[in-house]
């Protein structure tokens, strides 16, 4: 195989170990991966993937590869790519990936248009960048498209908007909105993996520390839920006066973000927003204060204003950036203001995403069979998708549940009865 690039093939053994290591906590996939190979229902169809090149991604590569797909893969992210992954699938599953950790601008670009002159029937987006690429750039390629997939909840914003418009040009399926999606990888898996990424960055103990939890959606609920179990006094700072209302009576502090800049020790961003720890929270911070962000791009953190009221910067440790401000305070920057839990630790607990991606996997076939009458519009991931999958996770995890009886079914479909 001729089409890839990636950072160094020799590491391919590792990654496939670590594949391995990860299908285990993935039954769901590893479910539909079997009936895949047999059904063979993606045969001949062209998919693209922009999404973190991680252990549980080569899961779902190569479930759609079983199925007959033709498979391409590009990051999602410049510092999102595990290596190691990335060779791997070069190797073991003869799948195209364009994926290097800590790809400039210009190469990240470059990967993501190798995805796209792939031609693909479908794309599957984490972020909506192939749609974006698609539908601006290489318009000339968008007759091929039946549909594609998104994963995460900035990349539905946008495409909802491009629908709104009447630019949308091909039908998406959110797979972010499906209850099996969100409740669990954007809640349980950022919370988890979040307050990873800033353990493995820092080292530093989180009990006792005033740890300042920006949104309250639903990466933020988790990540303010873990936090908080770690023993660390949580802050939450919000927009929305519901998701304000909530965080208190789950026991946080709320305040404005410029009350909490002042107190906090630790800050995570995870809104979707721009500009959320600006300028003016840096003035107000303590020193020593650490900045980060789990929110899907690099522009939750002003960073530009950070250079610009800094003299001076230096690399601490991996993943640690120091900015001495010229008051002399000095702020510590995580990640490059990147997603957190990919670029310093490994993402989202296997566990996790074997139902997002048993998500992206039905989805595709979804389309395949159903794209004919289906609008240029964004779709939510049909009800018998998400049911399925979380039959089959608890059937997965030995779980029984009850079911209703005649009479219990009769009287929740009635009107009629009361007391
Ligand atoms: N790190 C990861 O692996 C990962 C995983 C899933 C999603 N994401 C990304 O995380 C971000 C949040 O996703 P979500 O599903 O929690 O979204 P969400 O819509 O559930 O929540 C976002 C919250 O942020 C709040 N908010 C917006 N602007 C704000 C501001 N200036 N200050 C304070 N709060 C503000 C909103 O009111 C909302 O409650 C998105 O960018 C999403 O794509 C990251």
């Amino acid at each position: 195989m001729e089409n890839y690039d990636v950072k160094d093939l020799s590491l391919a053994e590792g990654g496939r170990r670590r594949i391995e290591w990860a299908e285990r906590e993935m039954p769901v996939l590893r479910l539909i991966r079997e009936r895949f190979k047999r059904e063979r229902p993606l045969q001949g169809v062209r998919i693209s993937g922009c999404l973190h090149v991680t252990t549980e991604t080569a899961n779902l590569m190569q479930t759609l590869a079983e199925g007959g797909a033709e498979v391409v893969l590009t990051a999602s992210n410049p510092l999102s790519t595990q290596d190691d992954v990335a060779a791997s699938l070069v190797m073991h599953n003869e799948i195209s990936v364009h994926a290097i950790k800590g790809e400039d601008n210009v190469t990240y670009y470059k990967h993501i248009n190798a995805a796209v002159d792939h031609q693909p029937h479908i794309t599957m987006d984490d972020g909506a960048d192939l749609v974006s690429i698609l539908h601006t750039a290489k318009k000339n390629l968008i007759h091929h498209l039946i549909g594609g997939t998104e994963e995460t909840t900035t990349g539905v914003i946008r495409l909802r908007a491009m629908a709104e418009k009447g630019v949308l040009r091909y039908p998406i399926i959110a797979v972010n909105d499906a209850y099996t999606k969100y409740l669990f990888d954007n809640r349980y898996g950022t919370g988890q993996s979040t307050i990873d990424g800033i353990m493995r960055a820092t080292s530093r103990l989180l009990a006792g520390s005033v740890f300042v939890v920006c949104g309250y959606g639903w990466c933020a609920k988790g990540i303010a839920m873990r936090a908080d179990g770690m023993g660390a006094r949580v802050i939450v700072t919000e927009v929305n006066p519901l998701r304000a209302l909530e965080a208190i009576m789950d026991g946080f502090e709320v305040m404005p973000i410029k009350d909490a800049s002042k107190i906090g020790d630790i800050f995570v961003s995870a809104t979707g927003d721009i500009d959320v720890i600006s300028k003016e929270c840096f003035a107000l911070m303590k020193d020593g204060a650490i900045v980060s962000n789990s929110g899907h791009f690099n522009v939750e953190i002003s960073i530009d204003n950070l250079k610009k009221m800094s003299k001076k910067r230096r690399i601490i440790r991996d993943f640690v950036e120091e900015f001495t401000l010229k008051n002399k305070k000095r702020i510590y920057l995580l990640g490059e203001g990147r997603l957190i839990n990919l670029a310093a630790a490994e993402g989202h607990p296997s566990a996790v995403m074997d139902m997002s991606f048993a998500n992206q996997a039905l989805c595709a076939e979804y389309m395949v069979k159903n794209f004919k009458r289906l609008e240029k519009k964004v779709y939510s991931v049909p009800e018998e998708i998400d049911k399925k999958i979380s039959m089959l996770k608890l059937k997965a995890m030995g779980i029984k549940i009850d079911t209703l009886t005649k009479d219990q079914k009769k009287y929740l479909e009635s009107w009629e009865m009361g007391t």
